[in-house]
């Protein structure tokens, strides 16, 4: 297996693009079985969630190609051969749950793996099932699998007023694709409003949906018969733009711009690192980092967008054990997300778990370790500290980077990072 090796202290400069956003890719990849035809998504993230979802359309019969060099994904969703998501697929990524709702809008029927949980937690999708639910579909869980079937044994899922009991991104997602096909209209109260639900928003409009409020908690969705395959260009990952803001602002006297961070996307974050004393300027359609002097310590508490995202908890906890004192991090959204916590502290860090809240105590000078990749948002956590950690990090187990991120190691050691990608002892 990979591992990503650093050799701390080197100042970080330079400009650095960002990719598509996965979380927005992913659903809209989905979106594509909607209809039929030829659809071209560009500026697609070369990722390994984006592979798995390839994989997946491919298993339900769409063909698919993906040019790696021109980030351009095309997709010829026909008759589906099959409308079944299998086990082993979805347990690889549970984003593959995004099939769901298109499957049964479409076609009347699906069969899907139940996700299971993952490291960050038990992550159910009762919400998903309870709106398809709502919509007429009848849903039974047997041998691990969800058997949605639409109303009157496979017919058309009828609009209806459905509130989550929680935002939920995937499940937002999952009803705003099934009830672009339904019969009337349906309306989704407490939604999540992240971006990439409003991308997708964009998108089903784009193919003849009629969705009014994406991006907000109250989204309105009158069903039409059909919908036309589309060409979309994929936003900007904010969180991907936010992780690499984090990694100029832990070395002392960095100077990075980040091309693509959209910084309406990301407002707590920026107001946080303000707070805690990093330079943040915008540059036309890029964000400048830079950090002179100390860091301050700054409490954090991950809510759903607009909130602070959970996906930046792990990558602002490092950074906070540079800050001179104590600061806390909440974490509201998953119930095991501190993974990099124990990683970390074998660098040295001083940090204390009490059950959801994360107690550091900063301005530790990190000793560089070999450390375990555990999930996609601690994995660069963990980078993140081996360029400021003395000595040699050794971050193994990269695979979990690489759901989630384009050539990690390639862009920072551009940006004058000393590290590479090596094969580690496990091999
Ligand atoms: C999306 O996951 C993202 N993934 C996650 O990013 C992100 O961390 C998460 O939203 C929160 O922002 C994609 O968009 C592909 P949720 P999702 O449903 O949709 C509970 C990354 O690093 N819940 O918003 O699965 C759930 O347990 C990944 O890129 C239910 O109880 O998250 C969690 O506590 C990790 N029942 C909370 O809601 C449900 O039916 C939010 O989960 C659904 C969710």
């Amino acid at each position: 297996m990979d591992a990503i090796r650093i050799r701390g202290g080197k100042v970080l400069k330079g400009n650095l693009k960002v990719s598509g956003a996965k979380n927005a890719a992913l659903p809209i990849l989905s979106a594509t079985l909607l209809a039929d035809g030829p659809s071209l998504l560009r500026n697609v993230p070369v990722l390994r969630d984006i592979d798995t979802t390839l994989a997946l359309l491919r298993f339900l019969g769409c063909e698919t190609s993906f040019d790696k060099e021109r980030h351009e994904v095309t997709l010829h969703t026909t008759r589906l051969s099959r409308a079944e998501a299998p086990y082993e697929l979805v347990k690889q990524m549970r984003a593959s749950v995004l099939v769901l709702g298109p499957m049964i809008a479409r076609h009347g029927r699906a069969k899907v793996s139940l996700p299971g949980g993952c490291a960050i937690g038990a992550r159910p999708i009762d919400q998903h099932l309870k709106g398809l639910e709502a919509m007429g579909a009848k849903i039974k869980l047997e041998k691990g699998y969800v058997i949605a079937e639409g109303p009157g044994n496979g017919g058309r899922l009828r609009g209806a007023d459905f509130a989550f009991d929680l935002p939920t991104v995937t499940g937002s997602e999952n009803l705003m694709m099934a009830a672009a096909l339904a019969k009337g209209r349906t309306t989704l109260w407490n939604c999540a409003r992240e971006p990439e639900v409003e991308e997708l928003g964009r998108v089903l409009n784009k193919m003849g949906a009629r969705v009014d409020g994406a991006g907000t908690d109250v989204v309105h969705i009158d069903g039409v018969d059909e919908l036309s395959p589309f060409d979309h260009a994929i936003i900007p990952d904010r969180i991907e733009a936010g992780t690499y803001m984090i990694a100029a602002a832990a070395v002392p006297d960095s100077d990075v711009r980040v091309e693509g961070a959209v910084l309406e996307n990301l407002e707590a974050l920026v107001l946080k690192m303000r707070q805690a004393g990093v330079t943040l300027e915008r540059d036309g359609d890029a964000v400048r980092v830079t950090r002179r002097g100390p860091l301050k310590p700054v409490n954090v508490t991950t809510a759903p967008h607009p909130g602070f995202p959970t996906d930046m908890q792990a990558q602002f906890l490092v950074l906070m054990t540079r800050a001179e004192g104590e600061s806390v991090m909440t974490e509201t959204i998953f119930e095991n997300r501190f993974m990099h916590v124990p990683e970390l502290t074998r660098m040295g860090a001083n940090i204390e778990i009490h059950g959801r809240a994360a107690i550091v105590k900063g301005a530790e000078q990190l000793e560089g370790a070999s450390v375990m990749a555990t999930d996609l948002r601690a994995s660069a956590s963990l980078v993140i500290a081996g360029l400021f950690a003395q000595g040699e990090t050794e971050v193994r187990r990269v695979y979990h980077l690489d759901r989630g991120y384009e050539r990690m190691e390639e862009r920072l050691a551009a940006l004058g990072a000393d590290c590479e990608r090596v094969k580690d002892a496990e091999g």
